[in-house]
């Protein structure tokens, strides 16, 4: 198992790598190792820090563990009120106390990220995966992913209000790159983002007067809701993850 990064190979740590491969999710890979059930080139893992260079065997309880796990993507319908957290561990009130109970046992053993944020009151398309160079790909605004958002807003919306969002406007972090944004009604307005700073959304519409009152994203890439339920998930296609997220793998 090795990880590749800005082009250079270098050895992965045994409970990640475990993660990694499907074996188990990281947090119970630490636990394993702890209790000297892993072993790496026949040699008992005393810690989960543990180098595992890439042509490692490693086995759990003696059974060789499988590596090069393929590429997992959850497309995940949030409601209100859940934190997107990314670390399973802190479980109490984010979207993975909602999604992980309902993972067949296959798909538990993974450990899930989730492709980027949204704010603890927006709904909608929250990917996850357990491909953490998915991560940035998606995240990275140099991928140019867009991101569609529908918001509900407090005041009245026109063309002329939305304008400055369209020319790219100043945010109190830097500049925003030029948004796509469709006024969908007086009191609905439909923003395409191609990156996704904190926020942002509701400050590029709070700074033009138009407040958002509730905000939800419909589609990341080309991939939308469609019929999931809120709280509900599914999972991708690997054809979904090459054409509609522009991801064509760990290398
Ligand atoms: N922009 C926001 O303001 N909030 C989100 O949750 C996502 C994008």
């Amino acid at each position: 198992m090795c990880i590749r990064e800005r082009g250079k190979e270098k050895p992965d740590w045994l409970s990640r790598a475990l993660a990694r491969a499907g074996a188990m999710p990281q947090d119970e890979a630490d636990a394993a190792i702890k209790a000297g059930r892993v072993t790496v080139n026949g040699r008992v893992a005393t810690t989960p820090l543990t180098p595992v260079p890439p042509d490692a065997v490693i086995k759990v309880d003696g059974h060789p563990v499988r590596k090069g796990a393929p590429t997992h993507v959850l497309a995940f319908h949030k409601p209100a009120g859940v934190l997107t957290s990314t670390a399973r561990q802190h479980r109490t009130g984010t979207v993975f106390e909602l999604l992980l109970p309902q993972l067949p046992l296959e798909l538990n053993r993974f450990t899930w990220h989730a492709v980027g944020r949204l704010d603890v009151d927006t709904t909608g398309l929250l990917l996850f995966t357990n491909d953490d160079k998915l991560v940035a790909h998606a995240t990275s605004p140099e991928t140019n992913l867009p991101k569609r958002y529908v918001a509900t807003v407090f005041s009245t919306a026109d063309d002329a209000k939305v304008e400055p969002l369209r020319q790219g406007m100043m945010l109190d972090d830097g500049p925003a790159r030029p948004a796509m944004v469709r006024v969908r009604d007086e009191h609905t307005v439909e923003v395409i983002l191609t990156e996704g700073r904190h926020h942002q959304v509701k400050r590029m519409l709070g700074a033009v007067g138009l407040p958002a009152r509730a905000l939800h994203r419909e589609a990341v890439g080309d991939i939308t809701l469609d019929d999931i339920p809120e709280g509900g998930f599914r999972l991708l296609t690997d054809e979904e993850v090459r054409e509609k997220l522009n991801y064509s793998g760990r290398d």
